[in-house]
């Protein structure tokens, strides 16, 4: 698989993923304020991908300042910070990444300003690399959850694509595949950018998973058909609580999988959990524009002036959630002590 996101040189890269499949083309950020517009622009897409971006798009910030002083240094970083965070409003991931470089960069206050620039940098390859690792953890944990030839259906794309690499739900997936499970895959087509459809089948075909690719509104009637063992999806914010914030239509996933007694698993590293945040009532929504559902493309295939509301997102109550799978392992409902445990593991190891 192409990586997502790597640093080129000076410059980072990403691939296009507004282009995919027909175009693999690099998309070259060589400040920070051209990552902030590939994030906005969907350049670049998936919590976990955008937290890399971001971080490496401090990195690339932080080289750019000329300051005198280390605290005008850390003035000026924590305001480029402050605009990053702003480029996409719900995964979580993108804040987590950002303060993760801020707190480096503060607690190397009495270093050097060459150098403190050189470890942002390291910092922001470390988290790629990380994050790689983190989803092989989460598939060789979650893998357990699928039985041999089960048939799993998953929604948007939590790839290869929209992480640093493997994926999160996609690499659960990949994981039951390499342990020879013989699954197969039926994607949600997730309008309005279908990234089920340009993304997640695309990643599969290139690996040999079998999948097919539906209408988002097909899903009821193959869970009723039992043409649906199981449902894995990523996650952009998890609240205190297990609520789920994931690509709008997931909420409408999960309800139809409680219906017809079909687990309904989030996989998701512990960057995308949100603590401070009791439940998913609290998380923001990103809204987009309305052209993005009146057009296809350039084609305008609405009605002139037809109005539209186009939420990005969706938040899925913890109680349709079977399990989360994260790099430390599988937790189960009640997911407040599971989860408040995995957290207190994380501070301690980290
Ligand atoms: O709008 P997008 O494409 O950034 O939305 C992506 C999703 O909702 C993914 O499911 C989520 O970020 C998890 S990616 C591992």
């Amino acid at each position: 698989m192409i990586p997502t996101i790597e640093w080129h040189g000076q410059q980072i890269r990403m691939i296009d993923q507004r282009k995919l499949p027909s175009k693999i083309e690099w998309h070259i950020c060589k400040g920070y304020k051209d990552v902030i517009k590939a994030i906005e622009k969907m350049v670049i897409r998936g919590a976990p991908a955008i937290g890399v971006a971001a971080a490496m798009g401090m990195a690339i910030g932080a080289r750019a300042i000329h300051a005198k002083t280390t605290a005008a240094f850390i003035a000026r970083f924590k305001e480029i910070g402050e605009e990053m965070v702003h480029a996409r409003p719900t995964a979580v991931n993108l804040r987590w990444a950002v303060e993760r470089m801020r707190g480096l960069a503060e607690g190397m206050a009495d270093h050097p300003l060459d150098e403190i620039k050189a470890f942002l940098r390291q910092e922001s390859e470390k988290i790629l690399a990380e994050d790689i690792e983190n989803n092989r953890k989460m598939g060789m944990h979650g893998q357990g959850l699928i039985p041999k030839g089960a048939t799993v259906l998953t929604h948007c794309n939590a790839g290869s694509l929209a992480t640093g690499g493997y994926g999160t739900a996609l690499g659960v997936i990949r994981a039951a595949h390499e342990k020879g499970k013989k699954i197969q895959v039926i994607a949600d087509e997730t309008r309005p950018w279908l990234q089920g459809l340009r993304l997640t089948a695309f990643e599969l075909m290139e690996d040999g998973i079998p999948v097919s690719v539906i209408a988002d509104n097909a899903a009821g009637y193959l869970m009723r058909q039992k043409k649906v063992d199981l449902v894995i999806t990523g996650a952009d914010r998890i609240a205190a609580n297990g609520d789920v914030a994931n690509k709008i239509g997931t909420y409408q996933v999960a309800v139809l999988a409680k219906t017809h007694n079909i687990p309904f698993y989030v996989a998701a590293p512990l960057s995308t959990i949100d603590s401070t945040i009791k439940n998913g009532d609290m998380i923001p929504v990103e809204q987009r524009g309305p052209e993005e559902i009146y057009r296809f493309g350039k084609l305008q295939i609405g009605p002139s002036g037809v109005m539209a509301l186009n939420p990005a997102f969706d938040i899925t109550p913890a109680k349709y959630v079977s399990a989360i799978i994260t790099e430390k392992g599988v937790i189960r409902p009640p997911f407040k002590k599971g989860i408040e445990n995995l957290l207190d593991d994380r501070d301690l190891s980290g």
